[in-house]
């Protein structure tokens, strides 16, 4: 087992970010240092790790900076002596990189660029570090009926985010290739869970339902994602660091295919059931709107590498999964109002077309 002192997560604040911070903390015996590094824009919440903050003053420390600052970048390795850098740090959301692409080159491409170099310079040729990349499926492309995303499935990004999560997987592949840098990366499907900003389809879904507003459905709603519990996620992110192979890739999903209309469906039946409302009281609200251009059809993971060779896997079905974000979503009232207060909500009215 691989052991760090002083783990620096960027994007800390972020969904998967704060729920990799917990993890961390309630569910490992990791005794070092976090230090999170995040910019907070729109999508960067550190109310998300209030508790753990407050419990853990002497091991968790927080830094209000952007990936793209190669000074502060430089400070804070040699600052806190960082051993292992995990990196979420990333503009995460399709639809708004295809409304505005600019903040997902610059974050995604230059800022993994700057922290890669970053490490090069401070580390020099120590072996006992790490930078683990956090990556997405997405990068595969988009699949037909069948078929699944391996390692080696060639790249085939189609919109800006993949396409800027892309490039950046492969300057994390250059610094191993050319610099020996010790890296690792993960190609994960799409999470969900608490602390899911509500622009993304399962906390929109579940917050619209609540509050009795459309339900908009892309397209037929016949695209399928493949649904993990971000737990889950950070689970496997915790064995790639400290156990994985130095260099390689390991893909991780859900083995959970869903097509979208059916998550919308299955979740109005999971609120009626928590609300005792009718569930055609929800599903009534699904309104059909103009789909996402280019929208990739499927995407299907195939994570044998990861369960062959570190044994993970999945341990929260669907079911429970939906079900605890839901009771999250209707307990953390507070959560949701501060993140709906701002900027999102403007975004989300000008940017639906009922179709
Ligand atoms: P998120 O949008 O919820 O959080 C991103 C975080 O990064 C925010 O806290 C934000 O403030 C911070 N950030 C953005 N730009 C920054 C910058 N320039 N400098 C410092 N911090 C900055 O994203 P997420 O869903 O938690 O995704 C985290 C990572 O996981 C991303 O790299 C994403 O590509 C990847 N990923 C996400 C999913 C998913 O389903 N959400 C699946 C696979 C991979
Ligand atoms: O596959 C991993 C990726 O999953 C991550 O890399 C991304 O960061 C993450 O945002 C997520 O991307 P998706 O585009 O798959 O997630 P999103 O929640 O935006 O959409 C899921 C599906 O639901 C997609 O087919 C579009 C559809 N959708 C989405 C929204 C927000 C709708 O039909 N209606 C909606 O309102």
């Amino acid at each position: 087992m691989r052991q760090f002192n002083n783990i620096l997560v960027t994007g800390g604040a972020g969904f998967i970010g704060c729920n990799f911070i917990r993890y961390i903390f309630e569910q490992t015996d990791y005794s070092g240092n976090i230090i999170n590094f995040d910019k907070l824009t729109y999508a960067g919440n550190p109310e998300s790790l209030a508790g753990i903050a407050a419990q853990h003053k002497d091991k968790y420390t927080f830094i209000h900076a952007d990936i793209c600052d190669t000074k502060i970048v430089e400070s804070t390795l040699e600052k806190y002596k960082i051993d292992c850098i995990v990196h979420f740090a990333a503009e995460s959301h399709v639809d708004r990189s295809i409304s505005g692409p600019a903040e997902f080159i610059t974050t995604n491409i230059n800022g993994t660029f700057t922290l890669l170099e970053a490490a090069k310079t401070y580390w020099q040729d120590r072996k006992d570090v790490l930078f683990h990349h956090i990556s997405t499926d997405e990068v595969y492309g988009s699949l037909g009926d069948t078929g699944y995303f391996f390692e080696d499935t060639p790249y085939d990004p189609r919109s800006p985010y993949s396409a800027s999560k892309a490039a950046s997987d492969h300057i994390v592949q250059a610094y191993k290739h050319t610099y020996n840098l010790p890296v690792t990366m993960s190609n994960c499907s799409n999470n969900y869970g608490p602390f899911h900003f509500p622009e993304k389809l399962i906390p929109l879904m579940i917050l619209n339902t609540l509050g009795k507003k459309p339900l908009p459905v892309y397209g037929e709603g016949l695209n399928v994602r493949d649904w993990l519990y971000v737990t889950d996620h950070a689970d496997a992110i915790w064995k790639i660091i400290t156990q994985g192979t130095i260099g390689e890739s390991y893909n991780v999903g859900g083995e959970n295919e869903w097509k979208n209309i059916d998550v919308v469906h299955k979740l109005c039946e999971l609120v009626a059931g928590e609300t005792s409302e009718p569930v055609d009281s929800y599903k009534d609200l699904i309104t059909y709107v103009t789909d996402r251009p280019g929208h990739d059809l499927r995407y299907a993971i195939n994570c044998d590498k990861i369960k062959n060779e570190l044994g993970w896997k999945q341990s929260v079905t669907f079911e429970e999964g939906l079900l605890s974000t839901i009771r999250w979503y209707i307990k953390n009232t507070d959560w949701i109002k501060h993140v709906q207060s701002g900027e999102y909500t403007k975004w989300i009215e000008k940017n639906y077309v009922e179709r």
